[in-house]
This record gives structure tokens, sequence and C-alpha cells, in this order.
């Protein structure tokens, strides 16, 4: 059996910087299940669709062709073809992923994806509903959070450095619409499951949440 670290948390925990680096400590995959539902919603943007309309994300989502692949302990993400890696990173993505994820026929289609990818690969997930929905059995199962003040800092400052105008008010206020969203839905919302450990980064360096994850990965395979 391939083995698997699920982390979920908000959005701005820093699951995916975390999620890369214990990855690469254990030679595993990373998988960032956000980047599909960023996929999705820019599918639906592009082809000037609502994304909060049911019926029209759906039948975009039957057609969709979306392909991962991972080089360097880095993923890239491709759209019907085209990489989409860096498009996919724009804070209407961002808004249109927390919409079109409300959607039942959405998720059962990522979700499959997900754990075909995580039938033969040791893999580090990271999402919103990794331990709770899509990886139940999963070796070990994080819950990173952060307060709301620091992880709209965190995003405010990555989409500076990619050169984007933003307002720091608006990317807070962004974050706590999509917060809301993500755990309010009623098909596979953002939660803590029950067996998971919840890791508060707030103020610990990246290096030491990496440690953290190391160690309960290390103490979860003894009693295993
Ligand atoms: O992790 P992220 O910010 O890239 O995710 C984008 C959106 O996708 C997020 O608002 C919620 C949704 N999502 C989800 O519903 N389930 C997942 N496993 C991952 C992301």
């Amino acid at each position: 059996m391939p083995k698997s670290i699920a982390i979920d948390g908000p959005a701005g925990a820093g699951k995916s910087t975390i999620a890369k680096k214990v990855s690469a400590n254990l030679g595993f995959i990373y998988l960032d299940t956000g980047a599909m539902y960023r996929t999705v919603a820019l599918k639906a943007i592009n082809e000037g669709v609502d994304t909060k309309s049911q019926n029209d994300v759906e039948k975009i989502v039957e057609n969709i062709d979306i392909t991962i692949s991972h080089e360097n302990n880095t993923q890239k993400i491709f759209l019907d073809g085209v990489d989409v890696s860096e498009a996919i990173r724009t804070p209407e993505v961002s808004a249109g992923a927390s919409n079109v994820a409300v959607f039942k026929e959405v998720r059962l289609k990522l979700v499959d994806l997900q754990r075909k990818i995580a039938s033969d690969k040791n893999v580090v997930m990271d999402g919103r509903d990794i331990g709770s929905y899509v990886l139940p059995n999963a070796d070990l199962k994080i819950f990173l959070t952060a307060t709301v003040d620091e992880r709209a800092r965190r995003r405010y400052e990555e989409l500076l450095q990619k050169g984007q105008k933003v307002d720091f008010e608006e990317v807070k206020a962004d974050m706590i619409i999509r917060d809301n969203n993500d755990s309010s839905r009623t098909f596979a919302p953002l939660v803590k499951a029950e067996d998971a450990i919840e890791v508060d980064s707030t103020s610990m360096t990246i290096d030491e949440v990496v440690e953290k994850i190391m160690y309960y990965y290390l103490e979860a395979g003894k009693t295993s």
C-alpha cells in the first residue's frame, strides 16, 4: 500500500509550502488539490461562465481534460493540454475555485483523480477534505491553521512578490469569504478530521512546521 499524508486547512495556512518540503524530505510526490478546483474555475472564466452557476459549471466539468505532471518535486497542471500552473494563481480564480468547489459533480470528478494518483504513489496531498473525505485511511492527517491576519499577510506578500497589485484589507476580506464558503458547503466541507493533528503555524517558521510534521509521521510509523 502506498503511503499518504493529508494536509488540510484554511486558505493561506501554508499548506502548499509545507507539503512540498515534507514530500521532498520523504521522496513522496506532492499533490496540490486546490490547483484542480482552480483549473475548473479558470475554464469557466475563460468560457464566460458564472462560477456560481451549477448547471453551467457541471457541463464544463463533464469534458474537462486536467492532467498533472511532477518534475523536480514541482507540480504542473494542464488544462486541455495547456500549462495553466501560473494562470490559476489570480484572486479572480481563487474566488471562482471556492465557488465551483461547492458542486458535488465537480468534487466527485476531482476526488476520483486524486484517489487514483494516491493509489499507486506515495503522496503528500493538501486541500480541504483530504483527511476527512478523500483519503480517510491516510497514514498521517494534519490540520494546519493560523490566525486570519497572519494568513492574509502571507497571501498578500505572495501576491506582491508576483507583481500583482493588491490591497491587504481586500485580500483579508476575500479570504474570510472563501473560508466561510469552504466550511459551510454541504458536501465534503473544510473540516478537521477527527483523527487529524492540529498544528497552529501562526508563530512558527516553515522549517519548524516541517520538522513537527516529520516527527509526527515518523512516530505514526512506529505504531502502525
Ligand atoms: O488551496 P487553494 O487555495 O488553492 O484552493 C482553492 C479553492 O479550492 C479553495 O477555496 C477551496 C477549494 N478546494 C476544495 O474545496 N477542496 C480541496 N481539496 C482543495 C481546494
